[in-house]
């Protein structure tokens, strides 16, 4: 298993160019399933959960080719099979986004039921309830799997809030399945990701009639088929962010191309009162931070709040900050497995439920961690950037789900980072 050596202490700066978004990318390819004809997309990032994607839509039918340009063609060539089994399923959580499209266009998706995983229990509740509402036929079938069926699907109004709030998955799935059905959808509670606009927009391109994605009111009517089309998706805010942190964290300068400032409002809030400096032009951030971190307080919440898929590496931040800060974790309560590894290299950290007190320390110490799910290993990546001595980051096939070539990134603007296989 590959693992990444890093020697801290280098201040970053250079530019470094922002890939597509992932989950942006995923419910969009899942949403191909639907089209009649071929989809081109534009700015996919070339991580493992696109590639196992691209495994479970070539099972359900679908070509999916990676053009020289980069661009990923999709297109359906047989229906005759829409089981997603445990064995992709079971690699990756977002497989479930194929359920919606499956029904709508097939009226039959049987999907393996996800597991847990390293953040927690992940019920999909909330899918099922929607696509419930929708009129489909919902059994818990053999070896786990949920197999929907529905000869047609009505629009309805839904509630789809849960415990923690809305749901970016289920919302993809529900507005994905209304596309094709008959008559008008109402999704109340709807998440309000970019990532659930992005997938709205994509789908307009293709024929859909979607208002209100990004608000939580969502209103789809029905319509027969959708086309063929190209689509470009948004740029990764959580990448951008992971880089942001990275600019603070090293007392160094990056200017990140391809960032949409607008769709980190809670995360740029919060970097700044840390300390950093960021100013945009277009869709160039400039990021770059004093020597001295103030600490904060985080609570991570439902967009437009601060997204839990940064709460770890600002957690790295945080330990290098001139105080105590508090980080509250809302929607993942358990997805705090890097508390224990950052412990390792010195930080001072304190859990309590969902709760962490991070007491800012001087420095943190390379040391060899275990990477436990994807932003963790960003975040176990950040610390490395700043730790005096060498961090070895094992497991880091978390990261390659994710993050685009991260370390190459990292290492062209002055980190001393490298891969090593084995
Ligand atoms: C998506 C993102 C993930 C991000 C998360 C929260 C993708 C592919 N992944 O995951 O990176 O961390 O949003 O922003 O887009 N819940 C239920 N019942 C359900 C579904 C969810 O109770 O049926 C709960 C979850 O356990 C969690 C909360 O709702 O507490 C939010 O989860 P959700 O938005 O569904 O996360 P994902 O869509 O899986």
């Amino acid at each position: 298993m590959d693992y990444l050596l890093v020697n801290g202490g280098k201040r970053l700066r250079g530019t470094v160019q922002i890939s597509g978004a992932k989950n942006a990318a995923l419910p969009i390819m899942a949403a191909c399933l639907m089209s009649e004809g071929q989809c081109v997309l534009r700015g996919i990032p070339s991580v493992s959960d696109v590639e196992h994607l691209s495994l479970l839509l070539r099972q359900l039918g679908m070509r999916v080719e990676r053009q020289e340009d980069g661009a990923l063609h999709m297109q359906v060539v047989d229906e005759g099979n829409s089981h997603a089994e445990y064995e992709l399923v079971r690699k990756m959580r977002a497989s479930i986004c194929v359920m919606g499209p499956l029904l709508a266009k097939r009226g039959v998706a049987q999907v393996s039921m996800p597991g847990g995983c390293a953040i927690g229990d992940r019920p999909i509740d909330l899918h099922l309830r929607g696509l419930e509402a929708l009129g489909a036929d919902v059994q818990l079938v053999d070896q786990g799997d949920i197999l929907c069926k529905a000869k047609t699907l009505r629009g309805a109004e839904m509630f789809l809030g849960g415990h923690f709030g809305s749901s970016v998955t289920a919302t993809c799935n529900v507005m994905m399945a209304a596309t094709l059905g008959q008559g008008t959808a109402v999704i109340e509670a709807a998440a309000c990701e970019p990532e659930v606009k992005d997938l709205a927009d994509f789908l307009n391109v293709a024929g859909a009639q979607i208002t209100g994605a990004g608000t939580p009111r969502i209103v789809i009517e029905g319509v027969d088929s959708l086309a063929g089309c190209e689509y470009q998706i948004i740029p990764d805010r959580i990448e951008a962010g992971t880089f942001m942190v990275a600019a603070a964290i090293t007392n160094g300068e990056l200017v990140l191309e391809n960032c949409r400032l607008e769709h980190m409002i809670g995360v740029t809030h919060k970097l700044r009162q840390i300390g950093a400096n960021i100013e945009s032009n277009g869709d160039k951030v400039t990021v770059s931070s004093a020597r001295h971190l103030e600490p904060v307080e985080i609570t991570t919440q439902p967009y437009p709040g601060f997204p839990t898929d940064l709460q770890a590496q600002f957690m790295a931040l945080l330990c290098l900050a001139d105080g105590n800060s508090v980080i509250t974790e809302k929607i993942f309560p358990d997805r705090s497995m890097h508390v224990g590894e950052l412990g390792r290299m010195g930080a001072r950290l304190r859990k309590e439920g969902p709760t962490v007190m991070v007491e800012g320390v001087k420095r943190l110490t390379g040391a060899p961690v275990m990477a436990s799910d994807l932003r963790a290993s960003a975040a176990l990546v950040l610390a490395g950037l700043i730790a005096k001595g060498t961090t070895e980051i094992n497991r880091i096939y978390h990261l390659d789900r994710g993050y685009e070539r991260i370390e190459e990134k990292l290492a062209a603007v002055g980190a001393n980072i490298k891969r090593v296989e084995r």
